[in-house]
């Protein structure tokens, strides 16, 4: 399809805005400077090595370490400095939380604030980054309560304490083999390939759809002794493939950035899983409510999938913290409702379930 029949980003946010014509065009203004800050990350990723941007961010003996406890890439450091820097000056925003900073951060007092909350993880998956494999940017906007937009006060952590299904926007970019930016803005999925010449967005994936069924996973199996027994007999079902309880075979991928999986997910279905375990009982979970969990939750659930906690949909989980981990099953529609269902029944997996017993691959 030749260029100038396709739409761009701002082309596409412009026509969205029309159905609403009491907006004034912030949440516009907004999702551009997230844009943005997302093509200014892909160039520096595009760089790599020779950006000298590599590595983890105090050299290699230690490194700094964020509040999640782990190593800072120079990239990590980076992203979140974009992010930052290109949506503080707008006056869109009442205030910002990311993966990279221990408190929210406030809109600096030379800049005016706005009404919207903007959260995110600047570089999902960063381990993959020095092994040039495929990482992203995700990030989730909410409306920031009224008194601090009446007010203008600084944000506190539990003004970003809302249910995913209070977003009015979430989106990723995914830095691959070409750079994407998938976008809801609460009326489907839609998705912009980056066209590197013109540095535009552009609309190349409109009203993604994920396939309802699928014969595709991904989970880390060396966590497999650490699952729960509803997500033990899920993956045992899989594997046993047509010679098991589901009648076909199972295929699985694991590539380590959520970001590539959930976007590999909504090309062609799938199901991903980072459940809840007990590898360390002082963490609920390894992905993110706020800048994880709920943006692609959204996206899930928009292009006609599902997200959950296993035991709950994933939207509807009343956040208690900025950071709080969570465990976390989206994809195709069918695969994740079997997987509540089977957190629904636990007695019976253990009891019934003749894969539970001296020939289960992951026995209870
Ligand atoms: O920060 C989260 C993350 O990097 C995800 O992008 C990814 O799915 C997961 O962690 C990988 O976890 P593991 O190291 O256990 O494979």
């Amino acid at each position: 399809m030749p260029l100038s029949k396709r739409s761009t980003l701002t082309q596409f946010l412009i026509e969205e805005r029309r159905r609403f014509p009491d907006a004034r065009g912030d949440f516009n203004a907004l999702l551009l400077d997230v844009a943005l800050a997302c093509k200014a990350i892909a160039r520096a990723v595009a760089f790599g090595e020779l950006g000298g941007v590599l590595g983890n961010q105090n050299g290699d003996s230690g490194g700094s370490v964020n509040v999640q406890g782990e190593t800072q890439k120079k990239l990590d450091v980076l992203s979140n400095d974009l992010f930052t820097r290109l949506n503080e000056w707008g006056g869109h925003l009442a205030g910002m939380a990311s993966e990279e900073m221990d408190l929210p951060y406030q809109i600096p007092g030379k800049h005016p604030r706005g009404k919207y909350l903007l959260v995110f993880d600047p570089l999902d998956g960063s381990s993959n980054i020095d092994v040039n494999v495929s990482v992203g940017s995700i990030f989730s906007v909410l409306r920031a309560p009224e008194d601090v937009v009446k007010s203008g006060r600084d944000v506190t952590e539990a003004d970003f304490f809302q249910p995913g299904t209070e977003q009015v926007a979430a989106g990723y970019a995914l830095y691959g083999p070409t750079t994407m930016l998938v976008l809801t803005v609460g009326n489907g999925v839609n998705g912009f390939t980056l066209e590197p010449n013109l540095g535009e967005f552009m609309l190349t994936h409109p009203k993604m759809q994920i396939p309802a069924d699928t014969q595709e996973f991904a989970i880390n199996a060396s966590n497999s002794r650490f699952w729960e027994a509803p997500i033990k007999r899920y993956v045992d079902e899989c594997m046993a493939g047509k010679t098991g309880a589901r009648g076909k075979d199972f295929n699985m991928r694991w590539i380590a950035s959520m970001v590539a999986e959930a976007h590999r997910i909504l090309m062609r279905g799938g199901v991903f899983m980072y459940p809840k375990d007990t590898k360390d009982p002082t963490k609920p979970g390894r992905l993110r409510l706020l800048y994880e969990a709920n943006p692609v939750g959204l996206i899930m659930e928009q292009a006609g999938g599902r997200a959950s906690t296993g035991r709950q949909p994933m939207l509807t989980v009343q956040p208690t913290s900025l950071h709080q981990r969570i465990g976390l099953i989206f994809g195709s529609k069918n695969e994740v409702e079997r997987i509540e269902r089977y957190h629904a029944e636990p007695a019976k997996v253990q009891d019934d379930n003749p894969l539970f017993h001296e020939r289960g691959l992951f026995r209870v």
